[in-house]
């Protein structure tokens, strides 16, 4: 079987009958078939596709010898009834008089169903006159239509045993549902596959009228026209077609794009220029429909997906996750299903579901209601629902593709997962050349440089993360607008990018009286964690950065990426946590707030207790009795414990913070020399960087080979600016993970 056809094999006229019949024939005699054999029939269908429905059915039930009632409410002798009743009082009418000499079998037709249904989704006062009737007499079977987008309380649906849903054309139909005329408008090749794709939710009757009212002259030489008419009427409510160019519009991401392009964008293409039938179903086969985008907010999670849309001509629709799980409490699985119809309508086409972790993370981790549980299985249920040659795509985007339901992430369902990490140097290197470009902020080379630095994983933002797609995007806005406001029509310099960045950020002063204080604690992270040979040695310490919000930092060296840590690991980091403040009792006899923050949740001591906590609650690094579970869920939040079990764990905790800060306090008592001197070259120099810092470790190894750890491999360098004070990883409510620019 070829693809292309010849006008000749096309009809030459159409009636919106013969084409209902061309496009539903199997469905049309399996429903007849049903109500021959007396059981009663609910078809789920556009609304203008019902009444022609009803004709094709009817004709083939006269052949089998059975009367229809046809029941849409109209009067039809309006002599007759001297009161009008109104569409369902004479619907109710017709039905008395139906049922009164009902002798021989009779199939009642409900084309209106949804005037039986309150708008709260009860029963009317007539649906209880109704539905008793057909009940009461075993003679009649019924025959209702139901439009997709309402919904039918329980009562009604149960009055059909049989379910049908027709939802648009199927393929190999197609060839006989356009003209010959028609056909025309395509092209000399017409070939009904290329028009399917935009077509495939459409059912028969409004295909019909699209392909009637086609404007355009015959055989063009290109059929980008008709074929976009037919695109831009096939789209329906909020469903638009995004403009976003993958590669003009997304900087960098090439490992990204080339993932996108390799697993989708490729196949895609090729079904779309294949003309084997059979090369076309294989290819549909691979392509994956479920997908899941993972990573931190900011990065291009939706931007990606808008991309995709738009470089196959998908309608895209976003749903937030938490916002449709608090609707369905209220207002049942009915959304969902809506959803999903409205986008194979407007197919080719994609629905994302922002947060999808809001409502489908792992089992066992649902909280209470067990709404979770029934929204994937509906999510499952309508991704199952799809045909291969449906162009229809889900995407889930999550900052923790972990916590997904398992069952989600199968072969078959969301089986395609894209990481979208932060933008390393060159991502963000491509992604300012966009904006500046896009902006006319005229960097200077030495700017662009100053701006990629500047973002880069030694930074972070105010709020605390790294920089992302989204922080760049922002900050080239506030150069923008910093511009303006300043007159300046010129270059960009550096200097005008750091004021960007920092013009209207609070900025934390330190108090010339403060700064012993601030460098003993600087020095003592420093000095411990040289001597934790489980932890990252030192890079960077400073009293005086050029981060506002966080003038004084220690950042270690780590490595890229970690599956996870072992217990020593986690015990160091709580070590090296402790040396600030150890470091002040030591030196000054006095502790400051500074490892407390006052309470700040990102301190030394509330990460110190959070890794602590971990290692009992979650990672099982104590002695607590096995079997240990998990006593947090996955948002971090502790479970619901005993009393003596909450002891338990609270004794395992203290054990392991009094054996760190006892460890740090023995490292620096031992090593009080080198810390005084380290703290007072501080006080002079503001930060130690770069080879001073070497050789400050070469030195240490020189004198205490066995203690100082073997010099690492050199490695990438790390993030480690926290808001005060800073070691390179915190639990974050995530212990396996070290918080970079992952
Ligand atoms: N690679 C990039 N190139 C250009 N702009 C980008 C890039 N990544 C992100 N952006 C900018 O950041 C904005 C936000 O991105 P997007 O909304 O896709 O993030 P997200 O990952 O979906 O975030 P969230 O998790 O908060 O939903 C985009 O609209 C775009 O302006
Ligand atoms: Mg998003």
């Amino acid at each position: 079987m070829s693809i292309i056809v010849t006008e000749k094999e096309l009809p030459k006229s159409l009636t919106p009958e013969q084409a209902v019949e061309a496009a539903y024939a199997q469905e049309l005699a399996d429903i007849a078939s049903k109500l021959i054999r007396g059981l009663p029939v609910l078809v789920e269908c556009d609304k203008e596709l019902a009444p022609y429905l009803f004709l094709n059915v009817r004709n083939r039930l006269r052949e089998a010898k059975l009367q229809c009632i046809y029941l849409d409410g109209r009067q039809r002798d309006p002599q007759q009834g001297a009161v009008p009743m109104g569409l369902i009082g004479t619907m109710i009418a017709q039905l008395r008089d139906a049922v009164r000499g009902a002798v021989e079998r009779r199939v009642v037709v409900l084309p209106h169903l949804d005037l039986l249904t309150t708008s709260q989704g009860g029963l009317t006062g007539e649906a209880r006159e109704v539905i008793p009737l057909l009940y009461e007499n075993p003679e009649l079977v019924w025959l209702g239509f139901k439009d997709p987008s309402f919904p039918l309380p329980k009562v009604i649906e149960n009055l059909f045993p049989c379910w049908t849903g027709i939802l648009g054309t199927s393929r190999n139909r197609l060839r006989q549902l356009v003209t010959q005329s028609e056909s025309r408008k395509f092209g000399r090749d017409f070939s009904p596959w290329q028009l399917y794709k935009y077509v495939s939710g459409v059912n028969a009757v409004r295909l019909r009228r699209l392909l009637s009212t086609l404007e355009g002259e015959d055989y063009p030489a290109d059929p980008k026209r008709a074929y976009s008419q037919i695109r831009q009427a096939t789209l329906s409510g909020h469903m638009e077609i995004p403009s976003i160019d993958l590669e003009k519009d997304i900087g960098g991401y090439s490992k990204v794009k080339s993932k996108l392009r390799a697993e989708i964008l490729d196949t895609l293409q090729k079904r779309d220029k294949a003309t084997d039938p059979e090369e076309i179903a294989r290819l549909e086969e691979l392509i994956p429909r479920g997908m899941i985008f993972w990573g931190q907010p900011g990065t291009g999670k939706t931007y990606f997906a808008k991309a995709i849309a738009a470089s196959i001509g998908a309608a895209i629709t976003i749903v937030s996750g938490p916002e449709l799980k608090s609707k369905w409490v209220g207002e049942s699985e009915e959304n969902l299903r809506q959803i999903f119809h409205k986008a194979r309508q407007s197919a080719p086409s994609i629905i994302v579901f922002d947060e999808i972790d809001s409502f489908a993370t792992a089992r066992g981790t649902y909280t209470g209601s067990g709404v979770e549980h029934s929204m994937v299985n509906q999510l499952l249920t309508e991704m199952d629902g799809f045909h291969k040659d449906e162009l229809v795509f889900i995407v889930g985007t999550t900052n923790f593709v972990e916590s997904l339901d398992p069952a989600l992430l199968r072969p078959g369902r969301f089986e395609f997962h894209l990481h979208i990490p932060y933008p390393d140097d060159d991502d963000r290197r491509a992604i300012f050349e966009i904006y500046n470009k896009k902006m006319k902020l005229q960097f200077t080379p030495d700017a662009m440089e100053y701006a990629i630095n500047r973002t880069g994983n030694r930074y972070i933002t105010s709020t605390g993360t790294a920089f992302s797609g989204d922080h760049l995007n922002a900050l080239c806005r506030a150069v923008a607008r910093l511009r303006m406001r300043e007159n300046i029509t010129g270059e960009t310099t550096p200097k005008l990018i750091e004021k960007a960045i920092t013009e209207f950020d609070e900025k934390i002063e330190v108090h010339e009286k403060d700064l012993p204080m601030v460098a003993t604690h600087e020095a003592g992270h420093f000095l411990v964690s040289i001597f934790c040979p489980n932890h990252a040695p030192p890079e960077k310490v400073t009293i005086q950065s050029d981060m506002p919000w966080a003038p004084f930092f220690t950042q270690f060296k780590h490595e890229k990426k970690r599956i996870g840590m072992s217990r020593n690991e986690m015990l160091d980091q709580v070590t090296v946590l402790y040396g600030g403040i150890e470091a002040e009792r030591l030196l000054i006899g006095d502790v400051s707030t500074g490892a407390s923050g006052m309470g700040d949740p990102k301190s030394d001591l509330a990460r110190a207790s959070l890794f602590a906590e971990y290692m009992v609650e979650v990672c099982g690094m104590s002695n607590l009795a096995a079997p240990l579970r998990s006593f947090r869920d996955h948002k971090g939040d502790r479970q619901v414990l005993s009393g003596s079990m909450a002891e338990a764990i609270d004794r395992q905790v203290n054990t392991l913070i009094v054996e760190a800060q006892a460890k740090a306090a023995a490292i620096l008592t031992k090593h009080k020399a080198d810390l005084i001197k380290l703290r007072d070259e501080l006080i002079e120099k503001k930060t130690i960087e770069g080879a001073r810092v070497h050789e400050f470790i070469e030195e240490l190894r020189a004198r205490y080979p066995k203690d100082v750890g073997a010099p690492g491999p050199e490695v990438k360098l790390g993030a480690g600016a926290g808001t005060t004070t800073d070691v390179n990883a915190t639990p974050d409510k995530k212990p396996t993970k070290k918080k970079d620019a992952e």
